[in-house]
């Protein structure tokens, strides 16, 4: 038994849209107290910058560990590292190719890989559209292989009041997946009936 057990979870930014969800999920984790392993693409150095206020020192920052989208050799390319498992947000249609086709030639795609192999969860947060069905066919390869597909769709059952309600609300759905309880969450609580004439 591991009496020094660590929960940790790696976080991978890749060049899709949507850099900021992969930034709320390291805020949350870091409130949380869950230890963060942060690999960002060189694409998402792009995107980061261009749809987002923060740096990318900022963002690392936000991280407990950082490492190198080319360092294939760091500890969380294997399997002997124990993690939780593994976050991709977002998740380009890039990304999603090369785990859907175990082509491991990057830190992200390996630690993917290696996240598939030791049967831990693996959270695509992908994010294109529309999609051809290559993108779909990778989508279903890869959830085949055990990863859990979680596109960034915004819910409104939870009555969002701006673009951070929706965003927190994406990412906290993607924590659940990891039993981790945002309490800032709205959780669907049934029908509100107030408008049930409405129905008749
Ligand atoms: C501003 C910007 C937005 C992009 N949005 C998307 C996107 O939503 N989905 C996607 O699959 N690729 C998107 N791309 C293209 C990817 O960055 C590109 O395919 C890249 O090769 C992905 O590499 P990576 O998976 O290693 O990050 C975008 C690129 C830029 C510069």
């Amino acid at each position: 038994m591991n009496n020094n057990y660590i929960p940790q979870i790696v976080v991978a930014i890749s060049g899709a849209s949507g850099a900021i969800y992969g930034i709320k999920a390291l805020e949350h984790l870091k409130c949380h107290n869950i230890q963060s392993h942060l690999i960002i693409s060189k694409s998402a150095y792009l995107t980061i910058t261009q749809e987002t206020t923060y740096s990318i020192k900022q963002v690392k920052s936000l991280a407990t560990y950082v490492y190198n989208y080319t360092d294939v050799g760091s500890k969380i390319a294997s399997g002997s590292f124990q993690t939780m498992g593994m976050i991709i947000a977002p998740c380009s249609m890039k990304t999603l190719a090369s785990i859907a086709c175990s082509y491991e030639d990057n830190l992200i795609s390996r630690t993917a890989g290696v996240t598939l192999k030791e049967r831990r969860r693996l959270v695509l947060m992908i994010r294109e559209t529309p999609l051809h069905i290559g993108h779909l066919q990778n989508m279903l390869q890869a959830s085949q292989y055990g990863a859990i597909i979680a596109p960034p769709v915004p819910a409104f059952y939870n009555s969002p009041e701006n673009i951070n309600d929706l965003i927190n609300h994406s990412v906290a759905r993607v924590l659940d997946l990891f039993n981790i309880d945002t309490p800032t969450i709205k959780r669907w609580n049934g029908m509100n009936l107030s408008h049930q004439s409405d129905l008749e």
